[in-house]
């Protein structure tokens, strides 16, 4: 049997979750947000009292690091050794620091086997950085999706407000910003880049809908 395999690429704040949430709501498969992932890595690193940037220590950390996805529609949960951390990883200390755990390969190798066996085991939409490139490059339909970078701040301020986190300015979110597309794309191994056969969309100005409309398209006339 053939997966249906969506790979969804792009810098933070492109509009990629929002997207691939309301795309795998329309085909009914599921969305895996595999950002969550290296989220939760940070999140252990940070709660242990690492430093996210030592190689050293990270290596030993995901040795034994246990991770878990649910899924409850269409929501997912994430599980960091047992508890369900997905609001704790949200933060902006988090994002930094899941930046700079995705440096390190050993990390990356971990992270990617358990996405794979996902794509493997299900219909599946999947968001991140080397979705296309890396990770699933043999996916049928294959997007990655951009916006200046003073939208993707305020997308994310708007976003941070709504859940309620108020110690937040659109200048620093936006310095956050940068310096995660700077440390994403020029990491060596499977960094942030647009895999040549996918499709390119600039969010900018355009609306939600506008964009998953634009994707839904894509998928159906390949398809036909
Ligand atoms: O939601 P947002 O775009 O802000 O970030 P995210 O998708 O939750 O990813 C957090 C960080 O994880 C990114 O800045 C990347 O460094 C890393 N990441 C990655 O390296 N590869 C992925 N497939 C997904 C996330």
């Amino acid at each position: 049997m053939t997966r249906i395999n969506i790979a969804i690429d792009g810098p933070a704040g492109a509009g990629k979750s929002t997207v691939a949430k309301a795309v795998a709501k329309d085909m009914n498969i599921i969305y895996l947000d595999t950002g969550a992932m290296y989220r939760a890595v940070a999140l252990k690193a940070i709660q242990s009292g690492f430093d996210t940037r030592d190689q050293v220590v990270l290596e030993a950390l995901v040795k034994d690091i246990d991770i878990r996805i649910e899924h409850d529609g269409n929501e997912q949960r994430i599980f960091l050794d047992g508890k369900d951390v997905s609001g704790d990883i949200r933060t902006a200390e988090v994002s930094i620091g899941a930046s700079n755990v995705a440096v390190n390969p050993a990390v990356r190798i971990k992270l990617v086997e358990l996405q794979r066996k996902i794509a493997k085991d299900n219909d599946v939409v999947m968001d991140g950085r080397d979705i296309g490139t890396y990770v699933l490059p043999d996916a049928r339909h294959k997007f990655f999706l951009t916006a200046s970078i003073e939208e993707r701040a305020k997308r994310r301020y708007y976003e941070m407000i709504g859940k309620g986190m108020s110690d937040i300015t659109i200048s620093q979110i936006e310095k956050d910003i940068s310096y995660r597309d700077k440390n994403d794309s020029s990491r060596a191994f499977a960094p942030l880049s647009k895999a040549s056969d996918a499709i390119e969309i600039d969010t900018t100005s355009l609306s939600e809908q506008e964009v998953v409309d634009c994707v839904l398209s894509h998928i159906t006339n390949k398809n036909e």
